[in-house]
């Protein structure tokens, strides 16, 4: 990998129109392998926040540094590739399971997909297909459950090896069985890796390293979830309710 992980903003004001700032100040700091979560109403600008540390977007003001470096130098195709994979309405398209896997890295082996979909928590479910992982999945993945589209969906983003993840969490309807194996996955997805959250179910945050509570473009509140709580701010009440 030539990237680490380590992700830092200074300073930074975005908007989509500058005219319109969204984001006021941003300050963060994650250290490689941190699991770092965004909480707060809608339209704070979590997703946001996630759209430009992909870099997607320019910004009007501050810096955004990986690895200690200013990344406003470097071509953006480049750096979603090396940073970055973005867990949500993942694409699948018409093509065996293994084909679908490797889409993650296009030279990955069978064996590097197989390892992948083991750790995504996906190889059993895969196993009990009609032709396993040879099994020719529709162009919009819907001869599968949703449970089973977002394994798949962590096992390439596993075989692509990021060094950073950017996860906004879907707020499905995916059963409680099922809901537990998905997130088994993305625990063994996220070890290692330096990753973004966006919860929208504050108990899957309860073990982030920093949790930063957005409201109206700003990070109102930061911390622990046992020092959020401690403050009781306004964590403290989304939290109790
Ligand atoms: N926004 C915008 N243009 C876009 C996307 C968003 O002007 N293309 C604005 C929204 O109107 C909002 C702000 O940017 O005022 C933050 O949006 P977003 O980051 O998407 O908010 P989230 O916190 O992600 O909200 P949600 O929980 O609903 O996903
Ligand atoms: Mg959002």
């Amino acid at each position: 990998r030539e990237l680490t992980g380590e992700v830092e903003f200074e300073n930074v004001d975005f908007g989509y129109n500058p005219d319109k700032i969204v984001l006021h100040d941003i300050n963060m700091y994650a250290k490689p392998g941190q699991k770092i979560a965004f909480v707060g109403s809608t339209g704070a600008g979590k997703t946001t926040i996630t759209n430009l540390i992909n870099r997607f977007y320019d910004i009007q003001d501050g810096k955004i540094r990986y690895d200690n470096i200013n990344i406003g130098k470097i071509r953006k195709p480049d750096l979603r590739r090396s940073l970055g994979i973005v867990l949500q309405d993942t694409h699948l398209f018409t093509g065996t399971v293994m084909d679908n896997i490797r889409y993650g890295k296009l030279d990955a082996t069978d064996e590097e997909c197989i390892k992948a979909a083991k750790l995504a928590n996906a190889h059993d479910f895969i196993k009990r297909l009609p032709d396993g992982y040879n099994t020719v999945l529709t162009g919009d993945g819907s001869n599968l459950s949703q449970g089973q589209r977002q394994l798949l969906a962590i096992a390439r983003a596993a075989v692509a090896d990021p060094p950073a993840l950017i996860l906004d969490e879907a707020t499905s309807s995916i059963d409680t069985r099922t809901e537990a194996m998905v997130s088994r996955g993305m625990d063994a997805l996220m070890e290692g890796r330096t990753s973004f959250v966006i919860a929208h179910r504050l108990s899957t945050v309860k073990d982030a390293d920093c949790i930063m509570v957005m409201e109206q473009g700003r990070i109102i509140e930061r911390g622990t979830h046992d020092q959020l709580i401690d403050m009781k701010g306004r964590y403290y009440q989304l939290y109790t309710g």
